[in-house]
């Protein structure tokens, strides 16, 4: 079946069925590979994108339910006045480890900061908690939005290697 969908501000004809997940029109006839399959089961965030400004799984979003809501990925997020600062903020902490669950936390990221500028601490947890890192990035991404939301550099602590059952 025939779907017309707009992502990223451009109209696109996917021809699959209507229960294939948003997240195979984008990557495999999109063509657009930076949002990530993790779990396929809506549990670890990382093919979070945007669907009118709200952040969606595509894993378990049939393209039959996403009707003439815009998709917004991270291919495009940085157009976005949030999106821009969260990635500027990313780069700036030096986020990224692996980098796999990254663009899932950005869109989460960038959401937060559009619907409320000055999110506190149990606001980026809430926001943030459907975001898995197996990196545990978690520290860093918190210190950068605060970064993006205040403009003021957050410096990070290190996580002593004792606190996490390391050498003593
Ligand atoms: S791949 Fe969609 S939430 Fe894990
Ligand atoms: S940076 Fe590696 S999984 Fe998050």
């Amino acid at each position: 079946m025939s779907f017309t969908i707009k992502v990223n501000d451009r109209q696109h004809v996917v021809d699959i069925d209507g229960d294939t997940p948003l997240l195979w029109a984008i990557r495999d006839v999109i063509g657009m590979t930076g949002t990530k399959f993790g779990c396929g089961i809506a549990q670890c965030g990382a093919c979070t994108v945007h669907l009118d400004g709200e952040p969606v799984r595509s894993c378990v979003l049939p393209i039959s339910a996403v009707g003439t809501r815009e998709v917004t990925t991270i291919e495009a997020v940085g157009a976005t006045d949030a999106g821009k600062r969260i990635q500027d903020a990313w780069l700036a902490v030096d986020v990224v480890q692996c980098g796999y669950c990254q663009s899932g936390q950005i869109m989460s990221a960038a959401a937060l900061l559009k619907r409320n500028p000055s999110p506190s601490d149990a606001d980026i947890d809430a926001a943030m908690s459907g975001n898995i890192c197996r990196c545990a990035t978690y520290v860093r991404i918190r210190a950068a939005i605060k970064q993006a939301a205040t403009g003021k550099i957050v410096v990070t602590q290190a996580i002593p290697v004792s606190a996490v059952g390391g050498r003593k």
